[in-house]
């Protein structure tokens, strides 16, 4: 297949494969009582976002930009979060006004702000561990993101005086968070959040548990949560759970395609200068990420600095991999669904990448 789809290779392709995405989405579908919703940052090409809009229950998004783009598709308001460390009073305004279903708060002070009817969560901050890079933690309470835990009192007191209603409380541990025990920590700490709302009498029945959920890069394979959904079935404390996987649902799903168009020798190695770069797949440079990448054809094996066109030496992928590549070779860079393409930049002025799907063995660009 890919093979044929290089045919006439102009340019990187971004290559989905829509069983992938079905099959991430059954993953989480064993659970009882659970909405998903999808975080768009992770990836928004539309037709994708058009695919998962039949398969679940809506969409998680950070900015009026993101909620405007849905609405363009044809997504409908009442299938969105509204997340976001910085909303302003007019982001606010208009997630109300436009009936959004929900809205994530991150501060005593943004409660302030919501005048008008839509389903709140509070978004907590529990200062727990994630176990993944600090880049990508985001519930320790050095973090910008979330409510503090000893903002609770305040916080009841100001519901109560102004009669506002809680629909769920929430948490979002950080990216890539591959054990389990990191999301049955951070549910025991908010139930004993809930017990003090409970005890002035007010009763969440909804729990958040955000996004995360990893994906392993070596392999190509999601993570398997099956001990978090069992915990979550039994669960007492909670009658309903939302979940906001990104990485989850479309990471796997997608490879890219680029071709090798220099080779340079330094002593024993050499530099692959291929077609894409930090422009379009920052994780590499941004994170230190390792996408797995493999030739198209079979080479002997050498070392290996694979690089981008950008104007900058951080634009690597690898260096000193054990591959083996040639001048005009096609290289695949795995798991490219996520983060990849939605954190593109305009550095440098490249052109957008290709992106192509195969649903029922057709081949079609997207
Ligand atoms: N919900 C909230 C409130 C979030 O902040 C995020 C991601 C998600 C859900 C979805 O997280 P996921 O399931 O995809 O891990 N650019 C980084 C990841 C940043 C994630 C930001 N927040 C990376 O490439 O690893």
């Amino acid at each position: 297949m890919i093979k044929k789809i290089i045919k006439n290779y102009k340019k990187p392709i971004f290559l989905y494969n829509y069983k992938k995405i079905i099959k991430n989405i059954k993953n989480i579908k064993n659970i009882k009582n659970i909405k998903i919703f999808y975080a768009i940052k992770s990836n928004y090409n539309k037709n994708i976002i058009k695919e998962l809009n039949k398969k679940i229950n809506g969409f998680e998004t950070v900015s009026i930009g993101e909620i405007k783009f849905l609405n363009k598709i044809g997504i409908k308001n009442k299938r969105i979060i509204f997340s976001g460390v910085c909303k302003k009073k007019r982001d606010i305004k208009y997630a109300i006004k436009k009936k959004v279903s929900m809205i994530s708060v991150e501060s005593f002070e943004e409660i302030n702000k919501i005048k008008g009817k839509i389903k709140i969560i509070l978004k907590y901050n529990l200062n727990l561990k994630g176990g993944t890079k600090k880049e990508i933690t985001t519930c320790k309470k050095d973090n910008k993101f979330g409510i503090r835990s000893n903002e609770t009192n305040k916080i009841i007191k100001f519901i109560k005086k102004k009669k506002i209603k809680i629909y769920a409380l929430g948490f979002h541990i950080g990216s890539q968070i591959k054990k389990v025990k990191y999301y049955i920590k951070a549910i025991k700490s908010i139930e004993k959040i809930k017990k003090i709302y409970l005890s002035k009498g007010i009763k969440i029945k909804t729990l958040n548990i955000g996004g995360g959920f990893a994906i392993n890069y070596r392999k190509n394979k999601v993570f398997y949560y099956d001990k978090l959904w069992k915990f979550l079935n039994k669960n007492k404390s909670f009658n309903n759970f939302i979940i906001e996987p990104g990485r989850y649902i479309t990471a796997n799903s997608c490879l890219t395609i680029s071709k090798v168009v220099y080779t340079k020798k330094v002593n024993k190695k050499k530099i692959a200068i291929i077609d894409i770069g930090m422009e379009s797949i920052i994780r590499p440079a941004l994170y230190k990420s390792v996408h797995k990448i493999v030739n198209l054809y079979k080479r002997i094996k050498k070392y290996h600095d694979i690089v981008g066109p950008i104007c900058e030496t951080t634009d690597t992928f690898q260096k000193n991999k054990y591959i083996g590549i040639k001048k005009g070779d096609f290289l695949i860079i795995k798991d490219t669904g996520s983060y990849c393409l939605s954190m593109r930049s305009i550095y440098n002025m490249r052109e957008k990448p290709l992106e192509v799907i195969i649903k029922n063995k057709k081949i079609k660009v997207i």
